[in-house]
């Protein structure tokens, strides 16, 4: 499946760390080092304590909130990290948030990433109150400021408490979007919830309280989060569960759902807001922002968003901008805008409606309803068939050609399944082209190739570059990986076998490649 959303979304959801792998240190012999010494100065550079096993001791004494990052001088991501970290020191100096922040040179400190089971670089941990046996692992963003407000949030308060209108107003006034817990009493699990949720949600501003004006202000009876925003709907409530309590896990879905706007413009910024809101269905509207009749539809596409608020996310597409991708992903030319296409991320099966229904709020929520309702079957992309797809020993498969070609009850037919932009693909084409030549004599043996990336098959997905797959002949249509050596003589041996793979590879195969500059699957 190449596609932009997926490998998007794939990198959000898995979380790419940036991590480099740990190498092994030279392990010299150790010194004898000398007794701590009063006042002793640990070195800095650009406002980071550099630390060694020694003088990580003092900077724990001296430094009750430390954040230390383990780096490797070879490591690229820690180079990328390292303005940013400096910047977060010195935004955190500036405001006196009293953390310090600190590295270690892993390779030259074995001791210390085998005491604090380094396995990549880089490595953040926070120490709290000179604790050396429990920091906490850093997971939050690689930005300055990211950086400084996950500190902020743990040194200080990540809730604001809120005591009369006053208070309230001025939280709201600070943001678009505030999160306000409305607890009865502050001593209870649920406020230790809240409290957690809001160490890590650093886009969102947080706020409690336990005043019954307030409560009676904002129309609550009951434990209550309310997420407060100044655009759409105003306000959405979280009532928490009298028996179950406050679920962490349902409070940030929610607050995650509900901070997205009914209708979100795809962009740069807002494609991984997009994908993190981890809505699966996406419907797109594409329209072209700079003719006023298309502008207007924006607004019967919003009046038909609020009903489907967690279930669909609505996303305008401007086909004059620069989102020649997302036109590419579906199919599309721009000239065919104003038009819907609904996508599930999931299963990546895309829809268009039938017919050329003029877009209103009506023909809208119909759409998403023939959906889910399984009225609307997905479309496939496809080239069309070349004329010639014939002609060369390596025949070209298209979405068009394949079922007939491939499911062909009389030929063996082995695919290669590629990318136009896959190294290891390019790699393998010379070996390709050779076996074709090699068995264009044989009536019963087809060699093909298809591009993945503008055709896409009903019978199942691609998920990586290359995919070899082969359909042996047959009325069952039994489809085989194959997972071996990628060389001439390997696979003769497969298909003069009729499809069995060899015993154990000699050298094993790199994995298929994903769309390295944004899938997570990248190869080293
Ligand atoms: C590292 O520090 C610990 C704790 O201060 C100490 O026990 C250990 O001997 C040190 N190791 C080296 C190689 O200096
Ligand atoms: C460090 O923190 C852990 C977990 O909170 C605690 O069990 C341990 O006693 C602490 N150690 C010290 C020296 O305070
Ligand atoms: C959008 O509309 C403008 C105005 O008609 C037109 O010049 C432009 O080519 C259109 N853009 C695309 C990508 O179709
Ligand atoms: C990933 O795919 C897009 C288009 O599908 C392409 O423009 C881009 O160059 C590809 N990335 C790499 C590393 O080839």
């Amino acid at each position: 499946m190449d596609n932009q959303l997926l490998p998007v979304l794939l990198l959000l959801l898995l979380g790419v760390s940036g991590l480099c792998g740990q190498r092994q240190g030279p392990e010299g012999p150790s010194e004898e080092l000398p007794e701590e010494s009063p006042g002793e100065e640990v070195p800095k550079e650009d406002g980071i304590l550099l630390l060694s096993n020694h003088t990580l001791s003092l900077a724990l004494q001296e430094h009750p909130a430390l954040m230390v990052e383990f780096y490797a001088p070879w490591c690229g991501h820690c180079k990328a990290l390292a303005p940013e970290y400096s910047k977060a020191a010195a935004l955190l100096a500036a405001e006196s948030a009293g953390v310090m922040l600190a590295k270690v040179d892993g390779p030259a400190e074995p001791e210390l990433t085998k005491e604090f089971g380094v396995e990549g670089y880089p490595t953040l941990k926070f120490f709290q109150n000179g604790n050396r046996t429990h920091p906490e692992e850093y997971t939050g963003p690689q930005k300055a400021e990211g950086i400084a407000e996950w500190l902020r949030r743990r040194v200080g308060p990540s809730a604001i408490r809120l005591e009369d209108e006053e208070g309230v107003q001025a939280l709201m006034d600070t943001r678009d979007i505030v999160v306000i817990g409305f607890f009865q009493n502050l001593q209870e699990q649920n406020m230790a919830t809240f409290l957690a949720l809001a160490k890590d949600a650093l886009d969102m501003t947080f706020g409690f309280t336990d005043r019954p004006q307030l409560f009676h202000k904002f129309g609550l009876t009951k434990d209550t989060v309310v997420l407060f925003k100044k655009f759409d709907e105003g306000r959405a409530d979280f009532l928490v569960d009298d028996e179950l309590g406050l679920d962490m896990g349902d409070l940030s879905r929610f607050l995650v759902t509900h901070s997205m706007h009914l209708v979100t413009e795809f962009n740069s910024q807002t494609s991984p807001k997009i994908f993190a809101a981890r809505i699966l269905n996406h419907l797109l509207l594409f329209v072209n922002q700079t003719l006023p009749q298309h502008r207007e539809l924006l607004a019967d596409f919003r009046e038909a968003a609020p009903p489907f608020r967690g279930q669909v996310l609505f996303v305008m597409v401007d086909v004059a901008a620069d989102n020649g991708h997302v036109l590419q992903y579906f199919g599309l030319k721009a000239e065919e805008a104003p038009t819907l296409r609904l996508v599930n991320i999931e299963t990546t099966k895309k829809y268009a409606p039938t017919g050329r229904t003029p877009i209103t709020a009506a023909s809208v929520t119909a759409f998403c309803h023939a959906v889910f309702h399984g009225e609307v079957k997905p479309y496939f992309l496809s080239q069309e068939v070349p004329p010639d797809w014939d002609q060369r020993p390596v025949k070209t498969l298209v979405g068009k050609n394949f079922e007939k070609v491939a499911f062909d009850e009389t030929k063996n037919v082995f695919v290669k399944f590629y990318a136009p932009w896959c190294s290891h693909c390019r790699e393998m084409a010379p070996v390709w082209e050779a076996l074709a030549e090699k068995y264009k004599d044989h009536e019963d043996i087809v060699i093909a190739e298809l591009d993945s990336t503008a055709n896409e098959l009903e019978a199942f997905a691609v998920g990586g570059y290359p995919t070899l797959k082969f359909f042996p002949a047959g009325p069952d249509r039994k489809v085989i990986e194959y997972k071996s050596t990628r060389d001439l003589e390997t696979f003769s041996k497969f298909l003069d076998s009729g499809g069995d793979l060899p015993e154990e590879p000699a050298v094993s195969s790199p994995e298929p490649q994903a769309n390295s500059t944004l899938g997570p699957k990248e190869e080293l």
